[in-house]
């Protein structure tokens, strides 16, 4: 297989800031704290986990590594650095003001300083790549109504013109996505654009209560909709985009390998779908492997992949200023 799909140009909707931490980078916050990795890295490049929950646990340590601003700038920078190399020319990056105060819940100040810090460190790259980010706030599920209501308070309030959405993130099989209505309402009312997980590790279900109850114009995976004909003849007629991480759900074990993944007959049923790394160190990949390896088992050639970045491109939650800038890039 030719590894060739590094320079096609790609836009990527669903990657988590802390999530995508370069392992190096880790290593070096780790080593100026003084603060221990055993058993944090697999030896493979990654980092070492075993099952989903797991996974969301060690999530959470390397996240406990970039509280600080000095480091989650410098963390922005490298994640949008390293996509720009993959030829990401357009990214949302999911932020999350539960990791950066997670003791009490989302603290206002801590949040502002992490923002301007990340701000800083999109702008770095940009400069230097020609990436354009905007960022996603999202509250983790397992943590609650409450925490995720005062997340969104205070994303809401600490709005940019780079905060364009919010979301959900964390275990889908924990509450219900009514019980954060409420905090999906403020953001909704705050200006920003709606996107929640779901569909990864709940069922058909979970896909039809996020588009009901948090009235989300995207889902965060999405593919388990493929269980249940109607739901994806509905996501079809609604135009509902799905953010699809293939390698994430191989990963993960939702599907058992490439073969399996439904994001071919998800496209083939009308349904727009995008695909993204989601945690790219935590599963081996890049965007260039998710598109290598999307060609090498669904066939996926230069045709689709234009359709996916323009699907992405209408789906992108930026201002019309900039998809016209993005839509030249494409052209060009
Ligand atoms: N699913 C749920 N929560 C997450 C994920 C994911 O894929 N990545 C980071 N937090
Ligand atoms: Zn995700």
């Amino acid at each position: 297989m030719a590894s060739d799909w590094r320079d096609f140009p790609k836009l990527e909707l669903h990657l988590h800031l802390e999530g995508a931490a370069p392992p190096a980078l880790t290593r070096q916050i780790a080593a100026q704290k003084g603060a221990s990795t055993d058993g944090l890295f697999d030896g493979a490049g990654g980092y070492a986990w075993d099952d989903f929950t797991d996974f969301l646990k060690v999530y959470d340590q390397v996240a406990a590594f970039y509280q600080a601003p000095e480091a989650s700038g410098r963390l922005a920078e490298a994640v949008l650095s390293e996509a720009a190399a993959n030829g990401v020319i357009y990214m949302e990056i999911f932020l999350s003001p539960d990791h950066v105060s997670p003791a009490g819940g989302a603290d206002q100040s801590a949040w502002e300083e992490h923002l301007a810090a990340v701000t800083e460190g999109a702008e770095r790259a940009e400069a230097a790549t020609g990436i354009v980010a905007r960022f996603i706030p999202l509250c983790v599920r397992g943590l609650g109504p409450e925490r995720a209501l005062r997340a969104a308070q205070v994303a809401a309030r600490a709005k940019t013109e780079r905060v364009v959405g919010w979301g959900m993130a964390g275990d889908e099989r924990e509450y219900k996505p009514v019980d954060f209505a409420p905090a999906f309402q403020l953001a909704a009312d705050a200006g920003l654009r709606l996107t929640a997980h779901a569909g990864e590790f709940g069922g058909p279900e979970s896909v039809r209560a996020a588009l009901d109850d948090l009235r989300v114009e995207r889902i965060g995976h999405g593919v388990r909709a493929i269980e249940d004909p109607s739901l994806v003849e509905r996501l079809a007629d609604e135009g509902v985009t799905l953010e699809v991480n293939p390698g994430s759900n191989v990963a993960l074990g939702v599907y058992p390998d490439w073969a399996a993944h439904p994001l071919p007959r998800l496209r083939g049923a009308g349904v727009k779908t995008t695909i993204s790394t989601d945690d790219p160190p935590f599963f081996h990949t890049t965007m260039t492997r998710e598109y290598d390896m999307a060609e090498k088992t669904f066939g996926f050639g230069k045709e689709v992949f234009r359709e996916i970045a323009e699907t992405a491109l209408d789906a992108a939650f930026c201002d019309a200023e900039t998809k016209a800038a993005l839509k030249a890039r494409l052209d060009r």
